[in-house]
């Protein structure tokens, strides 16, 4: 019995995946809506792989707690066994979880992103005929966001106005460090930026690497190097050293580009831009966030691949992901691609004021089931999800949020948008 469990586990070897036909996957259900929606993927995601692979893969799935149901059984939020089954079995998929309001309870999500270090949020954004978007050329809209999960301002390295702490930090930065340009001491508080060079390697690796295994045309790197140099800027710079370092064959970058431009001119720049595009290398390109975000509503088809820090990818994954119809379809993931973690999830919260009601709209935990289906070496099960989600929209067919802005749409029940999608798998 031991032996058959640890069969079924996924495990990884070097840079690969290993992953039975039968593996366990850990699932969190979800407060609010996720109880609605976590069944229906489930269900849609266990048609899907038998319908590929005939029957012969099938997810074990194993419900691990969190949430309010966590601590109506436990007395717990995010109970230890809830951490260590998705440490043992690296890939999970979760539904949304209530942030009680409140001072010292911090967000579950947040949590399980620092206890297996998920350093990436990783978010596709496309558009799906049939829904509607403030954009004249959604189809043009073809991205997937690396947000840097674990450092930056979101740290939580803060002290509040007025306090001892603060006077000692202000103290330390005007006595010692002859910080001059503190607007108003007396009533200011501060919060601390940590961004690295292991923290910006590991993000740019892994954006590369997946615009490379999946044929891509560019990464680009956001950020707002021009007012910060040392954190934003060193990000880009650290960024570049990277590619041009470990990928050398693979990329062509901007960085290089201006480098020649300014050594040789720009005949020679223009060339090696060139040799690039025909060798069918990764362009590694940056922009500054502000014009990044006014960028990508009037050419969403210059960027492919972005990998960016945490407080302007936060921004960026809402503002795009609501370019193609909002957060109510927009998957993500948390993923360590050196350990392999991986918690698939809704984007969205628990929407109390639908909760129980059978309204919500599964795609955005549905989406995220198909891209842990790709993660697993199961594209075939994925895009069968995908496919069906594209007929149904193109048909008019979806839940009350979508439908209402569709020419001639009609309105499903979570329930019955499911059966509909699994009809036509
Ligand atoms: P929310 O995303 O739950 O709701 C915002 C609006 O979008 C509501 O009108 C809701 O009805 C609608 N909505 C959201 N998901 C939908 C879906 N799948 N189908 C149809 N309509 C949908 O955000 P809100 O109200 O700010 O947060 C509620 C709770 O969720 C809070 O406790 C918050 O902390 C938590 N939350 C959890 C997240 C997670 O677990 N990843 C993410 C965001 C919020």
């Amino acid at each position: 019995m031991v032996h058959l469990i640890f069969m079924q586990r996924i495990t990884k070897k070097e840079e690969t995946l290993i992953v039975p036909n039968d593996p366990i996957i850990p699932y969190i259900e979800g407060d609010g809506i996720g109880k609605e929606i976590t069944a229906c993927v489930l269900n849609i995601i266990d048609k899907a792989v038998e319908k590929a692979f005939e029957g012969n893969r099938k997810i074990h799935w194993k419900e691990v707690l969190a949430g309010e149901k966590a601590f109506n059984k436990t007395g717990y939020r995010l109970p230890q066994e809830t951490i260590e089954a998705f440490r043992t079995h690296l890939v999970g998929i979760k539904g949304p979880l209530t942030t009680p309001v409140g001072e010292g309870i911090r967000s579950l999500n947040v949590a399980l992103r620092q206890e297996l270090d998920l350093y990436v949020c990783q978010r596709p954004v496309r558009w799906f005929e049939g829904v509607a978007t403030p954009l004249l050329h959604p189809e043009r809209v073809h991205v997937t966001i690396f947000r840097e999960n674990t450092e930056d301002i979101y740290s939580g390295i803060e002290w509040d106005a007025g306090t001892p702490e603060l006077r000692k930090v202000l103290k330390f930065l005007k006595e010692e460090m002859n910080v001059v340009n503190i607007r108003f001491p007396e009533t200011t508080a501060i919060g601390v930026k940590p961004v690295s060079i292991e923290g910006t390697e590991r993000l740019v690796r892994a954006a590369i690497r997946y615009a490379l295994d999946h044929n891509l045309p560019s990464v680009t790197l956001v950020h707002k190097g021009n007012i910060m140099k040392y954190t934003e800027g060193g990000f880009k710079k650290w960024g570049y050293a990277l590619a041009e370092r470990e990928f050398p064959e693979k990329v062509f970058t901007a960085n290089k580009f201006k480098k020649i431009e300014n050594e040789q001119g720009v005949d020679a720049a223009i060339r090696y831009y060139e040799e690039g595009i025909s060798a069918g290398k990764i362009f590694v390109k940056d922009v500054i966030a502000d014009a990044f975000l006014q960028n990508t509503l009037l050419k969403p088809e210059d960027y492919s691949v972005i990998a960016t820090l945490n407080l302007n990818g936060d921004y960026i994954s809402d503002q795009m992901a609501a370019m193609v119809g909002g957060i109510g379809i927009a998957p993500g993931a948390n993923i360590n691609y050196l350990t392999g973690h991986a918690i698939f999830e809704a984007t969205h919260g628990t929407a109390p004021d639908i909760a129980g009601k059978n309204l919500a709209n599964p795609s955005s935990m549905l989406l995220s089931g198909a891209m842990m289906l790709e993660y697993l070496g199961w594209d075939e099960a994925g895009r069968l999800i995908t496919k069906s989600m594209e007929y149904l929209f193109s048909n008019g067919f979806a839940t009350f949020d979508l439908s209402k802005f569709m020419k001639n749409g009609t309105v499903l029940s979570t329930s019955e948008f499911s059966e509909k999608i699994i009809e036509n798998l």
